[in-house]
């Protein structure tokens, strides 16, 4: 199977899922995602993570919103490149730009992203920090399938972090970012296998709604 994956920066969870699709890694536990990582898309040019695509040797492209004239003409060019490789799977790991309407729709049922916080709570920009001015002890990210609003769409699967009292804004990111790395492959590997399935906008894994 083939996925498609789009980053804006470091692409740590990126890197995640390469190591997750190749065998060649003695510190695999499980058997590595029967998929290939055939593309990574991105809108900025010197986002870290092309650096681990290109090592892998896995076609690159950028595509800055600023070639175009618009946004929709932009997507269109964005869709028109993800579709040339007919993925099974679209993969938004940090990718940093609101996606229309007609994208999403495209894409509808094969497209999931990941989120810095216990979604419905604190969608949007700088999580970490917004839930160390509210004093939550507790924290985490989600994976959900996109649909048109913002970091909305179903939850597929969360992990929970706790906030300490001294924690500042990187230490929460790196703390969320490890269990990112966990949750992560593990929901591309039920989508890859066919467990994990979007209907009528509920997310279903091995039949049963989530
Ligand atoms: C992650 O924290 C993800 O939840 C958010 O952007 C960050 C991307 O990190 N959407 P990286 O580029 O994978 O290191």
């Amino acid at each position: 199977k083939k996925i498609v994956v789009l980053i804006s920066g470091s692409g740590s969870n990126l890197k995640t899922l390469i190591d997750n699709c190749q065998e060649t890694h003695s510190f695999h536990v499980s058997e590595p995602i029967n998929a290939n990582i055939c593309a990574v898309l991105t809108n900025n040019p010197s986002a870290g993570g092309l650096e681990f695509a290109r090592e892998a040797n896995i076609n690159t492209h950028i595509v800055k919103q600023a070639d175009f004239a618009n946004r929709a003409l932009f997507d269109e060019a964005l869709l028109e490149i993800i579709q040339s490789y007919s993925p099974d799977l679209v993969v938004l790991a940090g990718y940093m730009r609101i996606l229309s309407e007609q994208f999403v729709e495209a894409l509808s049922g094969k497209l999931i992203n990941i989120h810095p916080s216990l979604l419905p709570k604190y969608k949007g920009l700088d999580t970490h920090q917004r839930v160390l001015e509210a004093n939550e002890t507790e924290h985490g990210t989600s994976v959900h399938f996109v649909d048109t609003g913002l970091d909305s769409g179903p939850v597929i699967l969360q992990a929970k972090v706790p906030v300490f009292p001294e924690d500042d804004a990187d230490i929460l990111t790196e703390r969320v970012k490890y269990q990112e790395h966990q949750i992560y492959p593990l929901v591309v590997r039920w989508f890859i296998d066919g467990r994990l399935k979007l209907e009528n906008n509920v997310a279903y894994l091995d039949g049963l709604a989530l």
